[in-house]
């Protein structure tokens, strides 16, 4: 009888733990409603411009790459240069005067000196380059002066932020952008279509970050907004390096939808410490932890875990990983390949013995194998892109497509979804921390059209 009475509780337990488990709730944030005459701006193309004439906003660390950058490709008129500081806009005139490029129309002395330059009608293109709380508001009032936008990253900080842009951007029809550069780097290119060509098998399980450690930058940025911003915020909030390419590789919005994340972070110990180096003052309540965790999945059923940490001293790493059912792809600490025995050409392994599926492939096969899966447009690039540069020449890649893209009347290759996927983990990642590491839902901002789009591809000109 007691055995009886036993077995009776323990399965009673059971059945409360269960429900317990079942009760545990997603939690939801709100889709706004599309408004009535606006539709989605999927596959979105403007017109063709042989010349696309050029604003930019934001001229610090980053911005001047960018100018001359876009100084060095045909077929760009830099019309309009705005910093707050003016001392800035001239460095970047100067940049121009280098480069055999006549001076642009400078706009300085405020935060809001980038409105003129906004309202002339001879720029197409507005290239935002500032701390991350300008990025939306600049965008926004670009679009709704007719401009298309480019914005570094994350494009936004809030989820009103990204339907604000995305609803702008839907009822404009201009183009929205966010210049994640990471997606245009060499190994990440020549890996996504080596995933496109099936040598993963079915790409099961991504990995990204961003862990760069930032104390040799912290007494750099304008007003010291970057430690600013992480002290008041928790989360995952500069989360584009690590996902963008996760995402193009899993054709996220075009085929398959990210459905809920969960994060972790660990305790802040290293961020009041760089507060009372870079300020004086105590700080005793900094948000972001020195290093915070994200788990994706996917409605596919895929995986992805994302990383950040800018405060512990460790390696540069942006972590990029493919795990797939037949192959496997690593970027970091080194490059690395692996396949199952019949997923390569017997002619691509001819020199080869002993592959098998737990070890990488030699480095010298792996190298040649990177070369060869480059698409053939980064290969007639490659030469320009690493002479002129920009984090080893991805940055030129994305801003040569952005410009060929328009020039041609293209789609670009990343949409507003994409920014919104992509920076909503910041709010996000902040919500399920402050909730016990509980299951958020990860909105469809495409608002049901997820699955319209089949496969991420780069568009071309016909020839
Ligand atoms: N994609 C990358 O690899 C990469 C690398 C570095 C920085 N970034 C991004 O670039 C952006 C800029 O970073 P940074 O390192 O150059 O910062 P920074 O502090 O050096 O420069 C920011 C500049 O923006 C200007 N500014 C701010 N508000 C303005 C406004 N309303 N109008 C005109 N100018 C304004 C400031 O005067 C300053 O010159 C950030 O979003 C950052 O995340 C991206």
């Amino acid at each position: 009888m007691k055995r009886i009475f036993y077995f009776l509780a323990v399965a009673l337990l059971l059945i409360a733990c269960d429900n317990k488990e079942q009760q545990t709730k997603m939690i939801e944030t709100e889709v706004p409603e599309r408004p009535a005459g606006q539709t989605d701006v999927l596959q979105l193309t403007a017109p063709p411009m042989d010349t696309v004439r050029v604003g930019f906003i934001g001229l610090g660390m980053r911005g001047p790459d960018a100018v001359e950058r876009f100084a060095q490709i045909e077929g760009t008129d830099i019309k309009g240069l705005c910093d707050v500081e003016a001392d800035r806009v001239e460095k970047c005139q100067e940049i121009l005067e280098k480069l055999g490029r006549p001076r642009a129309t400078g706009y300085s002395g405020s935060t809001e000196a980038y409105k003129e330059m906004c309202e002339h009608d001879d720029i197409d293109l507005i290239y935002i380059a500032t701390d991350w709380i300008h990025h939306a508001p600049l965008a926004i009032y670009a679009m709704e002066h007719g401009k298309h936008v480019a914005i570094e990253v994350p494009a936004a900080i809030s989820l009103e932020e990204i339907w604000q842009l995305i609803n702008t951007s839907e009822r404009t029809r201009k183009h929205c952008m966010m210049l994640e550069n990471c997606v245009y780097d060499f190994f990440e290119i020549a890996t996504l279509n080596m995933a496109q060509q099936g040598l993963f098998g079915e790409v099961l399980h991504v990995e990204g970050s961003y862990l760069h450690n930032l104390d040799d930058f912290w007494p750099e940025y304008w007003n010291n907004w970057r430690l600013d911003f992480n002290m008041k915020n928790r989360g995952d909030i500069y989360p584009t390096h690590g996902i963008g390419p996760d995402c193009q590789v899993l054709n996220i919005h075009r085929g398959d939808r990210m459905e809920y994340l969960v994060a972790m972070d660990t305790k802040s110990c290293n961020g009041p410490k760089v507060v009372k180096k870079q300020t004086g003052k105590d700080c005793a309540d900094f948000k972001n932890g020195d290093q915070t965790s994200t788990l994706i999945r996917t409605v596919n059923g895929k995986t992805m875990l994302i990383q950040h940490d800018v405060l512990t001293p460790r390696p540069y790493s942006r972590m990029y990983q493919v795990v797939g059912s037949d192959g496997y792809a690593s970027k970091y600490p080194v490059n690395q390949l692996l396949f199952r025995s019949g997923q390569l050409d017997e002619s691509e392994t001819a020199d080869y013995q002993n592959l098998n599926a737990h070890s990488a492939l030699p480095a010298e096969l792996c190298q040649a194998m990177l070369q060869k899966y480059l698409p053939s447009f980064v290969q007639e690039l490659e030469e320009t892109a690493r002479r002129i540069g920009g984090h080893g020449g991805m940055d030129f890649i994305m801003d040569y497509r952005l410009i060929y893209c328009l020039q041609n009347g293209l789609p670009l290759d990343m949409d507003v979804y994409d920014m919104a996927e992509w920076c909503c983990l910041g709010p996000l990642t902040r919500i399920s921390l402050e909730n016990g590491s509980a299951p958020v839902a990860i909105p469809d901002f495409t608002r049901g059209a997820w699955n319209k789009v089949k496969g991420f591809s780069y568009a071309f000109a016909k020839k």
